[in-house]
């Protein structure tokens, strides 16, 4: 049997803005008149606002439209923002979160399709192609990841390897014996898995591995260049939240790695100003906002991601913009003594310096009135404890000048601190 092959990416609204732009708005009238007429809570707040579907003329008219945040999620949970009767729903997911219910969404088979065509788009983009192997260590289950991921290869005609998290020296072992192309997982879980290649007496420079797919947390160029340099591999970015989808609602190119492209012709993005919700521009920072245009089992309308970064124009697919690699959330932000600080601006000051690893945890304590800040950081293990010392003070000056801000630097032995299995805990608020 002969059919057309399969390339991801090709598809025409990527590559003009202007069936792009038609496309997009024949999808959110769709979308707008799906969710008002499907999800009592859409309704109310539509009508609330004094808006409805037959309002939306243009894109702009989005901007019309109320906001759908995290606490309408709660307020309807499990399943009150499903838009299509649970006969026609044919999985589920949710995210943890922190504090309180899990969110919860649904799709529908067309959803699982799209989602499986982007994810394969994402995967493409990053220079995976079909026959190739692809361990996924994104973690099964709940959580977007596993399942998103590994769906995404198959579509791509590649093969999957789908070994989740955990149980690290595992997957070392797999890894040595299978000769994947290419990796999926979190960038802290791969350091991780790095670490672990070693012990295994494996170098991490000598793997079959190619490629590195990675996201679900914040991460710098900085652990770009390291992670690439210690396991000699190209790493790209692939973004997205379960609300949303999940993974591949917008992923990088391995040609350009200039920050992930948003799939514009299933998802609407904007840049809105955390505090008013006045839209910004292009190119301006703020809240990544998001209406979906084809789901049909959990629609989403304005959903304010609380990522913070920029729309940037496209590169490798020219319709479609890009989102500056997100290095933030507004709720990951740390207010140190009146200085707002992000986990990832001491990333970007650790990496590269010879003496210090990349596995570090920040602690903040309150002492008197005074907040404080440790940052402990395990030392290279191939280096003396007196040449790793000098740097912590290097660190601790490197961190006054570029943020502004006195902390301590603790240095602690290889292999002390926790290691990261999915997405990484870095922040320890002890105040
Ligand atoms: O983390 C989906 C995902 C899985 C994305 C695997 C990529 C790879 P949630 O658990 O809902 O979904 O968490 C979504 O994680 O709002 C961001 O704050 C953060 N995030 C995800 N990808 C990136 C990325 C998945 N590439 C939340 N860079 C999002 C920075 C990211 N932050």
């Amino acid at each position: 049997m002969v059919s057309a092959p399969f390339i991801p990416g090709s598809e025409p609204e990527l590559h003009s803005v202007e069936r792009l732009r038609a496309l997009q708005l024949e999808r959110l009238q769709w979308t707008v008149r799906h969710a008002y007429e499907n999800v009592p809570l859409y309704r109310r707040k539509f009508d609330e606002a004094g808006v409805g579907p037959d309002d939306i003329r243009s894109l702009e008219d989005a901007r019309k439209l109320p906001f759908t945040t995290k606490a309408d999620l709660r307020e309807t949970y499990p399943f009150g923002m499903f838009a299509v009767p649970m006969a026609e729903v044919r999985r589920i997911h949710a995210s943890s979160g922190t504090t309180g219910r899990p969110t919860v969404v649904g799709y529908t088979q067309a959803d699982l399709d799209v989602w499986g065509d982007l994810v394969a788009r994402s995967l493409y983009a990053a220079g995976i192609r079909a026959g190739m192997k692809v361990h996924n260590a994104y973690g099964y289950g709940l959580f977007t990841g596993g399942l998103g991921a590994h769906t995404g290869v198959e579509r791509l005609g590649a093969v999957v390897i789908p070994v989740s998290g955990g149980q690290t020296a595992r997957q070392a072992q797999l890894i040595n014996d299978f000769e994947p192309d290419a990796i999926l997982c979190t960038p802290s879980y791969l350091l991780t898995i790095a670490d672990a290649l070693e012990q295994a007496g494996i170098d991490p420079t000598r793997t079959s591995l190619k490629v590195a797919v990675l996201g679900a947390e914040p991460w710098t160029n900085e652990m770009r260049v390291e992670i690439e340099k210690r396991l000699n591999i190209d790493a790209v970015d692939i973004y997205g939240l379960s609300e949303v989808m999940g993974p591949g609602v917008a992923s990088e190119s391995v040609e350009t790695k200039d920050g992930p492209h948003i799939w514009e012709d299933h998802f609407l993005p904007e840049i809105i100003d955390g505090e008013t919700g006045e839209v910004k521009g292009d190119g301006e920072l703020g809240e990544l906002v998001f209406t979906s245009l084809t789901k049909q089992a959990f629609p989403v309308i304005r959903y304010r991601t609380r990522d913070l970064t920029r729309l940037l124009p496209g590169s490798t697919y020219p319709a479609v913009r890009r989102i500056e690699k997100i290095t933030g959330r507004d709720d990951d932000m740390i207010i140190l003594r009146g200085v707002n600080l992000f986990p990832t601006q001491i990333e970007e000051l650790v990496m590269g310096m010879e003496a210090l690893t990349p596995h570090f945890i920040l602690e903040l304590r309150r002492e008197g009135r005074l907040d404080s800040m440790t940052v402990r950081i395990e030392r290279h293990p191939a280096l003396s404890v007196e040449e790793c010392a000098a740097a912590t003070n290097v660190l601790k000056h490197r961190i006054k000048q570029h943020i502004g801000t006195t902390v301590e630097v603790v240095l602690e032995e290889p292999g002390t601190l926790p290691r990261s299995e999915g997405k990484y805990k870095r922040v320890y608020d002890l105040r």
